[in-house]
């Protein structure tokens, strides 16, 4: 199928259609933020199912039991999706909320909120390969082509929610303040402990030392891709085919070394140092 018919352009950037309308962005531009409405925005294959799972966990005192049976989107909605009309206005608050997309187009609610934000950053030639065997095994998206292509197409912004380097500029915004925090993906793979107490701190929120054991227990790669409420077992396989690439894939870091040229490496490092340049954003990988 062509880009055109699986993909939605809104303010110039491809959503699938699969998962996006005219509806739910409709939806999304009016939506009533609360104040203590907690989103977790990342660009995609950056955490955000990880996120998902984490989150409502941390707002309800690490009751696991409680979500044993509900999927990860209805527990911690996206917020521009088709489901969001359906989900968002009857889930209790706090809400859990995620998204993929850039500040600027955040509803207008939320400016005036003090909703807070936990923004997850992954290295982004992670999530580029991540991205790649997604588009292999997803049926509603274009097939990526090679790698080199598929870097082209991500390098010039012409993938799900645009750039990277837009995406990660876009969430920097000094009028957050102290409503957002920042974290990384290899963060959180390091030390799980340490990234849940530090999104507990920024929370105002505390768990018990058992309840955080419990809490990091059952976000462990391991366990969220073996529960069917998150590896997205639920969705058909000729949606999501499973055999070409599970959607919990390997939840690692650095994977893109098993896939980048030492060519493709310089090229890709380049183009995203020089679109950086300018910003004080550092990130771990960079180094
Ligand atoms: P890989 O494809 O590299 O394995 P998103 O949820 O934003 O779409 O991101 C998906 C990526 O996050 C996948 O990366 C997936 O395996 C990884 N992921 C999800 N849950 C994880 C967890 N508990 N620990 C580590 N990685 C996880």
């Amino acid at each position: 199928m062509a880009g055109s018919d699986l993909y939605l352009d809104y303010h110039g950037f491809m959503l699938p259609k699969a998962s996006h309308s005219e509806e739910s962005l409709k939806y999304l531009e009016k939506f009533q933020v609360k104040d203590d409405d907690v989103f977790a925005v990342t660009y995609p294959k950056s955490g955000t199912t990880w996120m998902q799972e984490i989150l409502p966990l941390l707002l309800n005192g690490g009751d696991v039991a409680s979500v044993k049976n509900v999927p990860s989107w209805d527990r911690a909605p996206w917020l521009e999706e088709t489901r969001a009309p359906v989900v968002l206005d009857k889930l209790p608050s706090p809400r859990s909320i995620v998204s993929h997309i850039q500040y600027h187009l955040m509803p207008s609610s939320f400016f005036k909120s003090k909703a807070k934000v936990i923004y997850v950053t992954r290295n982004p030639k992670d999530a580029l390969v991540s991205s790649f065997h997604f588009h292999q095994m997803a049926s509603f998206l274009e097939d990526p082509g090679t790698l080199e292509e598929f870097i082209d197409k991500f390098l010039s912004g012409k993938v799900l929610f645009g750039k990277w380097t837009d995406h990660v500029k876009s969430w920097r915004n000094p009028e957050l303040g102290d409503r957002i925090m920042f974290i990384t993906y290899e963060e959180m793979l390091q030390d799980l402990h340490d990234a849940l107490r530090r999104m507990l701190r920024f929370l105002g929120r505390e768990l018990s030392a058992e309840a955080l054991d419990r809490v990091v227990d059952h976000c462990t790669f391991k366990n969220m891709k073996s529960n069917k409420m998150s590896n997205y077992s639920m969705v058909p396989q000729d949606y999501m085919d499973s055999k070409k690439s599970a959607f919990l894939r390997k939840g690692v870091a650095g994977d893109w070394k098993n896939h980048f040229s030492p060519e493709l490496d310089a090229k890709f490092t380049a183009v995203i140092q020089e679109e950086m340049k300018g910003t004080n954003i550092r990130f771990p990988w960079d180094e």
